[in-house]
């Protein structure tokens, strides 16, 4: 499917994925944060980038945010656009990971189709989905920016988990959540995700 683009012509070079990751002595795969705001999606994929460059494999991250700043500041947060702003950041991601980078995209992503759709543009195993498994009521008292509040007050329409929804991943590689006692730290949880990694080679 080629959208709107006609006479067009996929063009092959010869060096190819497996040259980059023979080269990065890595494997490309995305890995995908999903969760409320104030879940701790942007402190874990960051704690993660920075275990794996310490162990010098080579990441990069697309935070929802960060990319809303620029590719995606066309963008804003009704369904439409929600679901342009997260297939724009699939094939993105998609094209890091071929590049051979271990891309941490992170972002809320709430509709279960589209994020689903990400995961069909990459190969068996190279779409690795994280949920932040973190009830609303504990991202709402950390509220990190004030959004919640402003949601709660009306001032802003539409926040997810308030008066937009969120779908849950029902079967998610890898599920954070709090544990019965006190937090994991994003770091703890950054290293579950390695764990992750590690097993799967
Ligand atoms: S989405 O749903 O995947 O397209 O969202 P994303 O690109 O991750 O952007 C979420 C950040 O945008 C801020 N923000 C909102 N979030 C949810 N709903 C509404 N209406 C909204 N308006 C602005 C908010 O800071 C989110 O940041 P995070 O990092 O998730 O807290």
């Amino acid at each position: 499917d080629v959208g709107n683009s006609t006479n067009i012509r996929w063009h092959n070079c010869p060096v190819q994925k497996a040259d980059r990751q023979e080269l990065l002595q890595q494997k490309g795969c995305v890995i995908w944060i999903t969760g409320l705001s104030g879940s701790g999606k942007s402190t874990v994929a960051c704690s993660l980038s920075r275990i794996l460059h310490s162990r010098e494999k080579l990441s990069y991250i697309l935070d929802g945010d960060n990319v809303r700043h620029g590719l995606n500041r066309d963008l804003g947060f009704n369904p439409e656009d929600r679901a342009e702003n997260i297939r724009r950041i699939g094939e993105v991601a998609k094209l890091f990971a071929d590049a051979g980078l271990i891309c941490i995209a992170s972002l809320i992503s709430p509709s279960r189709k589209d994020r689903d759709a990400c995961r069909a543009l990459l190969h068996e195993g190279a779409f690795i989905e994280v949920f932040m498994d973190v009830p609303l009521q504990v991202c709402e008292a950390r509220d990190p920016k004030g959004l919640y509040k402003l949601a709660r007050a009306g001032k802003i329409k539409g926040f997810t988990g308030i008066d937009d929804p969120y779908e849950p991943p029902i079967d998610s590689e890898i599920v954070l959540r709090q544990k019965e006692q006190g937090y994991d730290s994003p770091s703890d949880m950054a290293e579950i995700i390695v764990s992750y990694l590690d097993e799967k080679g």
